[in-house]
C-alpha cells in the first residue's frame, strides 16, 4: 500500500486521516452531548478534554487539507453515477467546512465565556474576542447547530458508502478500508 493516493486507490495517509477523524468526531460528539450530565468537578475535566480534542481536530483537519493538496483524490469507483459524484463532492466540501467551523465556533464560545482554550495544558489558543455573556450564548447555540449539521451529513455520507457496498456492490467502501478488512463485493 502506498502513502499517497493513486489514480484509483486511497493511500494509507488519507485512510488514516479519514478513520482517525471519524473516530475523534464520534468521541467528541458523545462527550459534548453528555458532559453536562456529570457533577461539577467531573464536568470541568470533561470540558477541558472536549476543548483539547477540539484543538486536535482543528490541527488534524488543517493537516488533512494540506495533504489533499499534495495527494489528490482518486477517481470515483466505476459504477458511481455523475449525480452521485457531484453530491459526494458537495458533501465532502461541506464536511470539511464543518470540521473547521465547529471547533472555531467552540473557540469563540469559550473566549466569549471568558475561559481560554488549552490543548492538554501544553499551550493556550490565542484569545480571539473579549468576554461577553450574550455572545457566549449565541456561539454556544451555533456550535451545537453546526454539530447537528455535521452529524446529519456524516450519517448520510456513511449510509451512501454502505449502499455502494451492499446494493451497488462496487469498491467505494472497500477501497477506503485498511487492506484486507473488507472485500470489494463483485471485485469490480
Ligand atoms: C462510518 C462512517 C463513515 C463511512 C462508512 C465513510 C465512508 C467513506 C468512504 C467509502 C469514502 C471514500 C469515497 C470514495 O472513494 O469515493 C469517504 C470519503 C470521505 N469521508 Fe467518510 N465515511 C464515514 C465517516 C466520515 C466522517 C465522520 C467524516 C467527516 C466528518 C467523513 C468525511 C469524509 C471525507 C472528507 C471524504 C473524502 C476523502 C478525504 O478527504 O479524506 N467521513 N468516506
Amino acid at each position: 500500500m502506498t502513502l499517497r493516493n493513486t489514480a484509483t486507490e486511497w493511500g494509507s495517509v488519507s485512510k488514516t486521516f479519514h478513520w482517525l477523524m471519524a473516530l475523534l468526531l464520534i468521541i467528541q460528539g458523545t462527550l459534548g452531548l453528555t458532559m453536562g450530565d456529570f457533577s461539577r468537578e467531573t464536568r470541568m475535566e470533561l470540558v477541558g478534554l472536549h476543548k483539547s480534542l477540539g484543538v486536535t481536530i482543528l490541527m488534524l483537519v488543517t493537516a488533512r487539507l494540506l495533504w489533499n493538496l499534495y495527494s489528490r483524490r482518486p477517481a470515483f469507483a466505476p459504477g458511481v453515477t455523475s449525480l452521485e459524484r457531484v453530491l459526494a463532492i458537495a458533501v465532502e466540501v461541506l464536511l470539511y467546512a464543518l470540521m473547521f467551523a465547529i471547533p472555531i465556533a467552540g473557540w469563540l464560545m469559550s473566549d466569549y465565556g471568558g475561559r481560554p482554550v488549552s490543548w492538554f495544558g501544553v499551550f493556550n489558543l490565542p484569545q480571539l474576542v473579549g468576554e461577553n455573556h450574550d455572545l457566549h450564548e449565541v456561539w454556544e447555540h451555533r456550535h451545537e447547530q453546526l454539530f447537528w449539521a455535521l452529524a446529519l451529513l456524516a450519517t448520510g455520507h456513511a449510509c451512501m458508502a454502505i449502499y455502494h457496498q451492499v446494493v451497488q456492490r462496487d469498491a467505494t467502501l472497500s477501497r477506503m478500508m485498511p487492506k484486507g478488512w473488507l472485500r470489494d463485493p463483485d471485485n469490480k
